[in-house]
């Protein structure tokens, strides 16, 4: 009887034990679960990207904070339209990015590298909008460091509360208190829920805390916001269920040594996401660049040689960039190529472009290149520039300062069209330029009144124009 009983008893603590530290398998890639290891996601795909962690599911009445109510099925036509109310965000360039406002009941996750400016930037929204309750819930900083970089900032606000907190409970109590209209949650891979035992960062953390707080916001009618972190790669660390679940998603990017700052739309449920912000870190805070040309520019008073301004777009805004280049003999046996800010490879093709097609010796040249302002460039139509840019200081001829360039370069040395070639045009023409070099195969309706602008079909009729009619 004694041995039934202990018998008896190791099985029901082994129950026990099972029931407590239950595991299962997460893809890092997609969040699906699994209750045992395999090489490839069924899911996703994906290798190696499942991972163990210990879990303990929820039952389904307890939930996190957050009474659900019912939905009924209603005909659209009878859904009563809210869209056109947004929160003004007292802010041009973050109104922009999230396409016009911000979206009452909207999730919003923001992105990047550590150390950019994310809790700045929030904070600082959080003290400048005004007239509406606002939590900034803080898993990453103390009261005090908060406290001191609002300081910093010389800002003033009555409806910002601060909160220090991980668990998802407690702020969930708190929120029950202050009852905000705009939540920051500052970074979600800080958040815990106590119902789960797995770490904070861990994908079904991150996955239930965030499906917590998305049900919040479309319940409370709540705008949210979400730091999240990125990995070495530059994605959002975290399952990529993350990005499916809110509504919308910015990252927050630049150079570090560099003080400007790219607020860019990879996702938005409610406007477009070619939208760019732009900003300035200062000693009190992120400043509003409205007129990015402006400082992407560098203030040349003498004409200098393998300098060449573009007419770029980024996302759907026009600015105008300076493309440095330094084309001098190699000293060592293989030429050195080095950019900054612009894709090597196509500085390699567009080398070989030259050489090929138009018969440049560069092959023996050193040859560096530069896009002031520390800014990254993709768009193709900054060819013609650094194109350009690289034979003003092979020749050491410098190019007329008042003069732009619009166009991509094909590999048989043709000059190709762009788009949006209206909004370059008008872009360069507002900042003062007289000339804009574009392709022959461009639109040809447009107007201008200040700016000529000239056509052109081959790398030569470019060199011949640039470097003899318009040479000063
Ligand atoms: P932070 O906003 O904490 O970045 P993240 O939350 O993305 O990790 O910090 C941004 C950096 O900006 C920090 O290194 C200090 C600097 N900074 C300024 O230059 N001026 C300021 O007014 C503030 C508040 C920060
Ligand atoms: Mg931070």
């Amino acid at each position: 009887m004694h041995v039934v009983f202990s018998c008896m008893h190791l099985f029901y603590t082994k129950i026990f034990l099972m029931a407590k530290l239950k595991k299962a398998f997460f893809c890092n890639e997609c969040g699906a679960e699994f209750p045992k290891w395999i090489g490839k996601c069924p899911a996703c795909g994906q290798w190696n990207t499942l991972q163990e962690e210990i879990i303990s599911k929820p039952s389904a009445t307890v939930a996190s904070g957050v009474e659900k109510s019912v939905h009924k099925a209603k005909k659209l036509e009878d859904i009563e339209a809210e869209s056109t109310l947004r929160y003004d965000t007292s802010n041009t360039e973050f109104n922009r990015v999230l396409g016009g406002g911000l979206v009452p009941g909207s999730v919003c996750l923001l992105g990047g590298e550590p150390g950019i400016g994310k809790s700045t930037l929030l904070l600082q929204l959080a003290m400048q909008m005004q007239g509406h309750t606002i939590l900034y819930v803080s898993g990453e900083e103390s009261e005090q460091q908060v406290k001191m970089r609002a300081s910093r900032l010389q800002l003033q606000s009555q409806d910002c509360y601060f909160l220090s907190e991980t668990n998802l409970e407690n702020i969930f109590a708190e929120i029950k208190q202050v009852q905000p209209k705009i939540l920051i949650l500052d970074s979600i891979q800080t958040m815990q829920s106590q119902l789960l035992d797995s770490a904070a960062g861990s994908v079904s953390q991150i996955k239930h805390c965030a499906a917590a707080f998305q049900d919040f916001a479309k319940e409370q009618q709540v705008s949210v916001f979400l730091i999240g972190h990125i990995t070495k790669d530059g994605s959002l660390a975290g399952p990529k269920v993350l990005e499916h679940m809110v509504d919308t998603v910015l990252h927050f990017e630049g150079d570090r040594n560099y003080g400007y700052r790219l607020l860019r739309t990879m996702k938005n449920r409610f406007g477009s996401t070619s939208e760019l912000g732009i900003f300035e870190m200062s000693q009190t805070g992120l400043r509003e660049v409205s007129n990015p040309s402006e400082i992407l520019l560098s203030q040349r008073h003498e004409q200098l040689n393998g300098i060449a301004i573009a007419a770029s777009l980024e996302g759907m805004r026009p600015m105008l960039i300076e493309i440095q280049a330094l084309v001098s003999s190699a000293v060592y046996g293989v030429p050195q190529r080095s950019t900054t800010g612009y894709d090597a490879r196509r500085l390699n093709m567009l080398l070989a472009v030259l050489e090929k097609r138009s018969g440049f010796r560069l092959s023996s040249k050193d040859v560096f290149l530069n896009i002031a302002g520390g800014i990254q460039v993709k768009d193709p139509a900054i060819d013609l520039a650094v194109v350009c840019a690289i034979l003003s200081s092979n020749h050491d001829l410098p190019i007329y300062h008042k003069l732009c360039f619009a166009a991509e370069v094909g590999l048989s040395g043709e000059i190709r069209p762009v788009n949006q070639i209206e909004q370059r045009v008008a872009e360069a023409e507002k900042l003062g330029f007289e000339y804009i070099i574009i392709s022959k195969h461009n639109n040809k309706n447009l107007h201008t009144k200040t700016i000529k602008v000239l056509e052109v079909s081959k790398i030569e009729e470019v060199t011949r124009m640039v470097f003899k009619a318009l040479q000063v």
